[in-house]
């Protein structure tokens, strides 16, 4: 999406794109990891010289292909790693709706009163309905606080400095733990469970930035995609809320929320669901009794 092309099935392009987004995320985790062996870095580096030569030049390659189509378009071209935290969320946020139907049934039902509140009946919801879906915006919050796509936010420390009673040296590297931040029971009240309510409550929902919600980083080095991340989130989950309804291809136990690692969190087994469309968007049909 930010890099506004498509990756079309022919030659298997969409896997291949997906792959070196996994591997390249998976080699920034472990030069990070080797960067933070202080003097046996070195070694980390050695050991990982062959995969840090070949996956860029990979990258370049793809991104070459897809510039020179840009341009042959006139157009500007956008590539980073953005795709990937987004994408993952999304996939994130749905796979907790599924495992949710009573979640999913609200989310459905408010995207519903707005658009009836609209006067519109059979319309799509819009970008512009965002910021009045509140409880839309809470289900992308608890599941960005759940499973954040960027775990860790590393910093050099300035200066010597203590933390929680740990004396840490000028110039070390540290990893805020983003993941940890957002299940500490002191901060939350039963943080391993998906409660979107929770942001509709209390000092948590007012920002990005609130005590606990790390997902996006903080301070000044905070995620600067952060607002246009969350939006593009909220307005792909509402239209597939709002149009289909979703069956899980594999099992009827769910989703199985098992992650993988690299240098962002993703669902370990791709999200395979059936969308069913739901093309009634008459006012008759648009009750969900078991509210
Ligand atoms: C769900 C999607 C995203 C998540 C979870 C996410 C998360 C993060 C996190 C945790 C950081 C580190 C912040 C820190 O060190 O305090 C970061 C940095 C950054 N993000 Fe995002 N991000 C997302 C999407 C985006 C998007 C869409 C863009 C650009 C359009 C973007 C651009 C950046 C940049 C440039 C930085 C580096 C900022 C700096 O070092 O000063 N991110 N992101």
């Amino acid at each position: 999406m930010a890099m506004s092309t498509r990756c079309s099935g022919e030659e298997n392009e969409a896997e291949r794109c997906r792959k070196l987004v996994k591997e390249s995320n998976e080699l920034t985790a472990k030069m990070l990891l080797a960067h933070m062996f202080g003097p046996f870095k070195r070694v980390g580096y050695f050991l990982l010289r062959r995969q840090a030569k070949e996956v860029p030049a990979r990258c370049d390659e793809l991104f070459e292909t897809i510039l020179l189509e840009h341009e042959q378009r006139s157009a500007s071209a956008a590539a980073n790693k953005s795709t990937g935290t987004t994408s993952d969320a999304i996939v994130w946020t749905m796979a907790e709706l599924l495992n949710h139907p009573t979640i999913f049934k609200r989310a459905r039902q408010e995207i519903r009163d707005l658009i009836i509140g609209s006067g519109n009946n059979n319309r799509l919801v819009e970008e512009t309905d965002i910021p009045n879906l509140h409880y839309l915006q809470a289900v992308v919050k608890e599941a960005l606080r759940l499973h954040p796509p960027v775990i860790a936010a590393p910093r050099v420390c300035r200066e010597a400095c203590r933390v929680g009673g740990f004396d840490i040296p000028k110039g070390v590297a540290v990893a805020l733990n983003v993941y940890s931040i957002a299940r500490d029971p002191e901060v939350w009240a039963n943080p391993d469970e998906f409660s979107p309510e929770r942001f509709l409550q209390g000092k948590v929902e007012k920002g990005f930035q609130a005590n606990g919600f790390a997902a996006f980083g903080g301070g000044r080095r905070m995620c600067p995609g952060s607002n246009l991340a969350f939006t593009v989130i909220c307005y792909a989950v509402a239209a597939m809320v709002q149009c289909f309804d979703w069956k899980v291809a594999d099992g009827e136990d769910g989703v199985r929320m098992e992650a993988s690692l690299g240098m962002t969190m993703s669902l370990a087994k791709p999200l395979v669901c059936i969308p069913q469309l739901q093309v009634c968007f008459d006012q008759s049909q648009m009750e969900v009794s078991s509210l």
